[in-house]
């Protein structure tokens, strides 16, 4: 770090919480506008906002989009599902609307509103038909959760300025600190602004997005309203939006809901994650794997740990061969795969799966030196660039500062557990 000023007057403290005054009462204009994902991303997407609940119909725009500004004339009209949202001093009306039917590979543009009052344009590509040989970009972010306005702001924004051309970015939980809080679920979608409405999100809830009035766990009043996330999970309320995954150019990707492994009320929820997430490995075709959930299977400190995500989880990743587990909740960085064995191998068996434990909020934890990990960084804000093209996804830490931190490809070769090459920045 280079030599910093004296300080002029009371410095500013770390932050603890998100309160604020923030005025994130809904207007007539649309906000809060995010794209999610969708089982086949190559011809459809997933749009959501929230307006002022007035009369009317909620209408989406869309067309190829052409340099000529006069695309606009191309645009067909649909009508959205419109709900009207009422919690505490919150009212509002949440729209969806899955565009289907899509071309692949082709820059669109879209507006949402109603008759009178419209978004800006937004642009968004369409994947690629799914191919046998992956070819895929991707941010991933941990723990946004605290600090998300001042500080989260600047990791989402230096991600997508790095990466402009990813074709997802996905969030590993605890996105907020208090799950039914409007506050900082504005703050959340203030600090991402437009990259929300132009890059496909997939999103999966941590603890922070669970409360607990009567002591047992209930999910964010917020998360299926403001986001419509894929329907192909386990059939159970409680994993609906939590439980999902997406084929996009040859790789799946599966979200979980580990809160519902550790604080699962009945042994039957947790099975059937698990028996669901069997079935979706058993008849996977893709070339590469990846895993989002909240709480690490490998934690950063010795306390922190999660063994029933561990138990239930580990031996099904081992089974099938998923190549990379993308996690939160540690608020610190580490990785870790050649340390790890493979549940029931012989003696200095691996694993073969690539653990990621991550942030990108302003909430830091302590770490310890822990036998599993390659590499473990604390007190730092980071985000992830993964870019996976036929056998070789090249995994990239930066802080947020924009310096590469951390670096490694894993390479797959038929039959045989991944490599993992280690491209560090030599210090
Ligand atoms: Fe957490």
């Amino acid at each position: 770090m280079g030599a910093l000023l004296p300080v002029l007057g009371s410095p500013a403290k770390l932050l603890i919480n998100n309160n604020n005054d923030n005025d994130y009462t809904p207007t007539d204009l649309p906000d809060r506008i995010i794209l999610t994902v969708t089982p086949d991303m190559a011809t459809s997407i997933t749009v959501n906002w929230r307006m002022a609940d007035k009369p009317g119909d909620n209408l989406v725009e869309y067309t190829i989009a052409d340099a000529h500004p006069e695309f606009i004339a191309n645009a067909v009209r649909v009508k959205a599902t419109a709900k009207a949202f009422r919690f505490e001093n919150v009212s509002a009306i949440n729209c969806r609307i899955t565009l289907n039917e899509l071309k692949p590979e082709t820059l669109y543009a879209y507006r949402v509103g109603n008759e009178t009052n419209w978004s800006e344009w937004m642009q968004f590509r369409t994947a690629k038909s799914n191919t046998n040989k992956a070819n895929l970009s991707f941010i991933y972010l941990g723990d946004a959760q605290v600090g998300i306005r001042p500080l989260w702001s600047r990791v989402i924004r230096k991600a997508y300025s790095n990466m402009p051309d990813a074709q997802l970015i996905i969030h590993a939980g605890d996105l907020v600190n208090r799950a039914n809080e409007d506050k900082e679920w504005g703050d959340w979608f203030g600090a991402g602004g437009y990259i929300h409405g132009s890059t496909p999100t997939l999103m999966t809830p941590g603890n922070h997005e669970y409360t607990h009035e009567d002591g047992k766990p209930h999910l964010s009043l917020f998360w299926n309203e403001q986001f419509a996330l894929p329907v192909n999970g386990p059939a159970d309320e409680l994993l609906k939006g939590c439980c999902y995954f997406t084929d996009v150019q040859g790789v799946k990707i599966i979200s979980l809901n580990t809160q519902m492994i550790e604080e699962a009320l009945t042994e039957d929820l947790i099975e059937r994650q698990v028996a669901w997430l069997h079935q979706t490995l058993k008849h996977n075709v893709q070339q590469w794997t990846c895993v989002v959930m909240h709480h690490p299977v490998y934690s950063t400190k010795k306390g922190r740990d999660n063994k029933k995500v561990r138990d239930h989880l580990k031996p099904i990743f081992d089974q099938y061969g998923v190549d990379l587990v993308m996690q939160g909740h540690d608020h610190a960085y580490a990785r870790g795969m050649n340390k790890i064995a493979l549940t029931g191998g012989a003696a200095g068996s691996r694993s073969g799966t690539t653990y990621i434990v991550s942030v990108s909020g302003s909430k830091m934890y302590e770490t310890e030196p822990m036998e599993w990990a390659d590499i473990i960084g604390s007190h730092l804000q980071v985000y992830h660039s993964v870019n996976i093209i036929d056998n070789t996804l090249a995994f990239r830490s930066y802080l947020a500062t924009g310096e590469l931190f951390d670096a490694f490809d894993l390479v797959k070769e038929k039959g045989r557990q991944n490599t993992m090459i280690d491209k560090r920045p030599s210090k």
